[in-house]
């Protein structure tokens, strides 16, 4: 197989990837850049040179972020009319050749954007953090500091000013939130009537996105899959809500943040993290994982920890992976499997 024949194949299994994630149109638009790079189009030409890129790299999302962003910038106003993030409502199968256009028109912008790792912060995954901390203040009520390692732009540090929103008018958080997570619950509910104060949100991330900028704003926006209306909503929401909320997300490893965290009196440190882990070294996460243990030795009743996290992980060494919420608290150390949820966390489906 020659270089370019594993770009093409790369290519396809991530339109395929796509179709299973909902999203028809960049299956659609991924197939004719695939067809396109085969007959040495304008998608070989921008894509020329990382025909050996890894797997995991993600090209064709790379692409069709750096894509989508000119969209946004209403630079591409043809292609807007078959991308739905920006009221498009045109028939997919003929977005093809506005495409075409676009990759030929901004070849060289589209080649600088293609070394840019995908950069997103999924809002649905608060879902599962609201109900993590509902369990925890129900069973250790008081203020909290929601502290969070590879928090991307930080926005679901402001989980607290998200809705869920429950069957028959019931939900959690204010019930005006620009944030509205539906549908976000099943199983067994947490407790809905703890109330839940945020004293101090931080964190932490090795590329963190400024959510109250408008460059940090375009390229959360551009990674999302224009078809994806659900998505687009939640993130529009929590870009509000960060605007009007601060939180301080530090260019940092999460190594570096555990080092320096402290626990303070009075409070519960409820350190958060969601499908982060996975980027982590070896000796980073031991790392990560003995400064929790000797946080968890200092606690006392005034001064609690939790470790929440919404992570890829095994039930048992034998299990296939699901992403699960897990929360482990002190004093005491006892480790409790909430729940499980598909990787953008909604539904969160409680045990
Ligand atoms: C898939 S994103 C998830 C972001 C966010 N937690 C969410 O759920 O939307 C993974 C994040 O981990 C960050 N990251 C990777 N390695 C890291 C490290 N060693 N320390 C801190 N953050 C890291 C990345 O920059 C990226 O923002």
């Amino acid at each position: 197989m020659t270089d370019a024949a594993r770009m093409v194949a790369r290519i396809r299994w991530q339109a395929e990837a796509c179709r299973e994630l909902g999203s028809p149109l960049y299956e659609r638009l991924l197939h004719c850049v695939a067809d396109d790079v085969l007959a040495g189009g304008p998608a070989a030409d921008v894509l020329a040179g990382h025909e050996n890129d890894p797997g995991p790299s993600a090209l064709a999302l790379r692409l069709m972020g750096a894509v989508h962003r000119l969209v946004l910038e209403r630079r591409a106003p043809g292609l807007a009319l078959f991308y739905p993030s920006v009221g498009g409502a045109g028939e997919i199968d003929e977005a093809w050749p506005a495409l075409r256009g676009v990759l030929a028109v901004h070849r060289d912008e589209l080649r600088s954007r293609l070394d840019q790792p995908p950069q997103t912060n999924e809002v649905g995954r608060a879902a599962a953090l609201i109900g993590g901390l509902c369990r925890l203040v129900a069973h250790r009520p008081g203020p909290v500091r929601l502290v969070e390692i590879g928090a991307s732009a930080g926005l679901n540090l402001r989980a607290d000013r998200f809705r869920v929103a429950l069957p028959g008018g019931r939900g959690v958080g204010p019930a005006d939130s620009p944030v509205v997570l539906d549908g976000a619950w099943e199983g067994s509910l947490p407790p809905l009537d703890g109330p839940l104060e945020v004293v101090e949100r931080f964190g932490c991330d090795t590329s963190p996105v400024d959510p109250t900028s408008e460059d940090g704003r375009l390229a959360l926006t551009s990674y999302v899959w224009p078809d994806q209306r659900a998505r687009l909503e939640r993130l529009r929401g929590a870009l509000t809500v960060a605007a009007r909320v601060p939180a301080v997300v530090t260019r940092e490893s999460a190594g570096d943040l555990v080092r320096r965290l402290e626990l303070v009196p009075g409070t519960t440190t409820v350190l958060w993290h969601s499908v982060m882990w996975q980027y982590l070294e070896e000796g980073e996460r031991t790392e990560v994982l003995s400064r929790i243990d000797d946080l968890g030795a200092q606690s006392r009743d005034g001064s609690a920890l939790a470790h929440l996290q919404l992570e890829p992980r095994r039930r048992t060494p034998s299990a296939d992976i699901e992403v699960l919420v897990v929360m482990r608290t002190w004093p005491g150390g006892e480790e409790r499997l909430l729940g499980r949820a598909p990787p953008h966390g909604v539904p969160t489906t409680w045990e």
